[in-house]
């Protein structure tokens, strides 16, 4: 009788948490559709294989092996210039040890390596007869903004000009030129490679995978589409779907989940601002300052995650003002690290302070929480943009004004606003997340042609 063969993807994430938690998501998708799944990753920021034991590990290690890694120099290790980081990333990492795996017994159907990896990865994978699909953690509206790069430099919207931020990009409404994707970085032309590797690796893939759904971003898509001529699957939103997966060992490096559920459980519905900049903004020690005062005086209960690290030159909370905690009392929690997906689903939770990472507004469009969106970088910009005048559930609340007296003006607006306009539209935007998922809605749809197109890779 002829063995039956596991059928196995093998996954490159970049190895970022904005990055790693979409893929893992995927991997899940994936798992309960009945393939293996292994995932290989760059030895550089390698998570625990033990809160994912449904899934192989492989460690890649970088070029330079025996020597010093070359990412943990801390200029680089501390995340301060992102574009170098992912440049070196690209350099010492972009050829896994894919030949290796492809032997290991059941058949490997594809690669799914994140984009950002871009061109190398797919030469390789093809070198030995693997096709490569990619994937995308980022909304399908900052790709199309990455694909008019070019056009924009040669219009002169790049590099932004500060006496031009307040203009229409008339070329994609309805960004204005200080949304456009950028990272501050000192290689701008360093990012000009990274993105242009970017779109012309998707070019080359077997397929893009997309963590957002078509009624959240349809124009966009259709214009990716076309640019790419390539299939795309807008799946998303990648954490809501069903999976057999048992749930996630509790991290113990991280915060106590438990006192903060305590916490949250006692509050009134919607009554908290959850406040979380994701896992690599940073901010500076007097917008730090800022968000305290504004936080307190707002007088609302708040749950804020201040990374160790994250206002820049301090450890952790040092530079808060002397008797803030005690002054704040029960007021509100400081916290290190939340699951947010259960703090975003909490009934307590009535509004989210967000830098608008692509995941973080998925997560809050899927449980209809209203935002204040804070972009710091790259296709933040572009997210917030959207959530305040397309999708229209949120307010701004730029960094050049952070100050607490707007803080709390800002703030308190759109926790009053609750049950009027923002919120009304947040749980539409959130059912339409729903049926997009429900058995005919479109991305379950795309998931199906996903898997069959996967499986037909397969000779
Ligand atoms: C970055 C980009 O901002 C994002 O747009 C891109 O697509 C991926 O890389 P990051 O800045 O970390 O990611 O933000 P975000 O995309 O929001 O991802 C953060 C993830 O960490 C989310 O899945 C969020 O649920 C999780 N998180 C964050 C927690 O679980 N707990 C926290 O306390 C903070």
């Amino acid at each position: 009788m002829e063995e039956r063969k596991v059928k196995r993807i093998i996954m490159f994430p970049l190895p970022f948490t904005g990055h790693f938690n979409p893929m893992i998501e995927l991997a899940g998708i994936f798992h309960n559709r009945g393939f293996s799944v292994t995932i290989l990753h760059t030895s550089f920021n390698f998570p625990d294989p033990s809160r994912h034991p449904q899934f192989t590990f492989r460690t890649i290690t970088h070029k330079n092996e025996g020597e010093e890694d070359p990412l943990s120099q801390s200029e680089t290790s501390s995340g301060k210039d992102l574009v170098v980081l992912i440049s070196l990333l690209k350099q010492y990492y972009t050829e896994p040890s894919l030949a290796e795996e492809v032997g290991e017994g059941g058949t490997v159907c594809c690669l799914v390596s994140d984009a950002l990896w871009g061109r190398n990865t797919e030469i390789v994978a093809k070198e030995i007869g693997v096709c490569t699909m990619v994937m995308r953690t980022s909304g399908a509206a900052t790709f199309c903004a990455y694909t008019a790069f070019p056009l924009l430099i040669d219009k002169g919207y790049l590099p932004i000009q500060g006496s031009r931020l307040d203009e229409l990009v008339t070329e994609l409404p309805p960004l204005k030129v200080k949304d456009l994707p950028v990272i501050k970085t000192k290689e701008p032309e360093g990012l000009n490679r990274i993105l242009n590797d970017m779109v012309e690796g998707a070019k080359l893939s077997s397929g893009v995978v997309w963590n957002t759904f078509e009624d959240l971003e349809r124009h966009s898509l259709m214009d990716c589409r076309s640019k790419l001529q390539v299939p795309l699957f807008p799946i998303g939103p990648f954490h809501k779907h069903r999976t057999d997966l048992p749930p996630k060992p509790k991290n113990k490096d991280k915060d106590d989940d438990e006192i903060l559920t305590d916490w949250l459980n006692k509050q009134a519905p919607q009554s908290v601002v959850y406040v979380s900049f994701g896992s690599l903004a940073a901010i500076e020690e007097n917008e730090f300052f800022e968000i305290a005062w504004g936080l307190r005086n707002s007088e609302l209960p708040f749950l804020w995650v201040v990374r160790p690290g994250m206002v820049r030159g301090t450890e952790w909370l040092e530079s808060l003002p002397c008797g803030f905690l005690e002054n704040i009392g029960h007021q509100g929690k400081i916290v290190k690290w939340v699951n947010q997906l259960e703090t975003l689903a909490h009934p307590a939770v009535g509004a989210f302070w967000t830098h608008c990472g692509w995941n973080s507004t998925i997560e809050s469009i899927c449980e209809g929480v209203p935002m204040i969106c804070t972009p710091c970088f790259s296709d933040q910009h572009v997210n917030a943009r959207y959530i305040v005048d397309v999708w229209r559930v949120g307010m701004m609340l730029e960094r050049c004004k952070m100050e607490r007296t707007e803080i709390e003006k800002v703030v308190t607006s759109v926790m009053m606003e609750n049950g009027a306009g923002l919120t009304e539209m947040c749980l539409e935007l959130k059912e339409k997340a729903n049926v997009c998922l429900s058995e005919d809605g479109s991305s379950s749809k795309y998931l199906d042609k996903l898997v069959s197109h996967v499986l037909s890779f397969d000779s």
